[in-house]
């Protein structure tokens, strides 16, 4: 007699786990794949965050103010963030920079709000500012 092991059709496929972020202004909640920064996660889903030196740490346009309640648990910035935060116009004690922040599972629900203004270093120093 031959046996032969069936896998049932109907298996459900396993849901991944993606955690939440959530943009203020404009009110918008995405998920998206662990390890994602804040600012991929903005351009991923077309939410207006500049970032204009794509993560290089030379410009501050990705400039986000974490809601008060989540600042604790994130990783602590490092000199080159914080020296580029000293930059940034409107800084708060919760602010970071989207292309610096990694969204982990531990952060599903984060709330950041993207404020009104930015500076941009390098274009401004070409306009004679900053
Ligand atoms: S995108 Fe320029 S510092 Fe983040």
């Amino acid at each position: 007699m031959i046996f032969i092991a069936l896998e049932p059709i109907d298996t459900p496929v396993e849901e991944r786990f993606m955690p939440r972020i959530t943009f203020l202004p404009m009110n918008r909640t995405v998920e998206v794949d662990a390890g994602t920064t804040v600012l991929e996660a903005a351009h991923e889903h077309d939410i207006a965050l500049e970032g204009a030196c794509e993560g290089s740490l030379a410009c501050s346009t990705c400039h986000v103010i974490v809601a008060r309640e989540w600042y604790p648990r994130l990783e602590a910035a490092d000199d080159e963030e914080e020296d580029m935060l000293d930059r940034a116009f409107g800084v708060t004690p919760t602010s970071r920079l989207g292309c610096q922040l990694q969204i982990t599972d531990d952060l599903d629900g984060i709330t950041v709000t993207i404020p009104e203004y930015s500076v941009n270093i390098h274009v401004d120093k070409k306009r004679g500012g900053a």
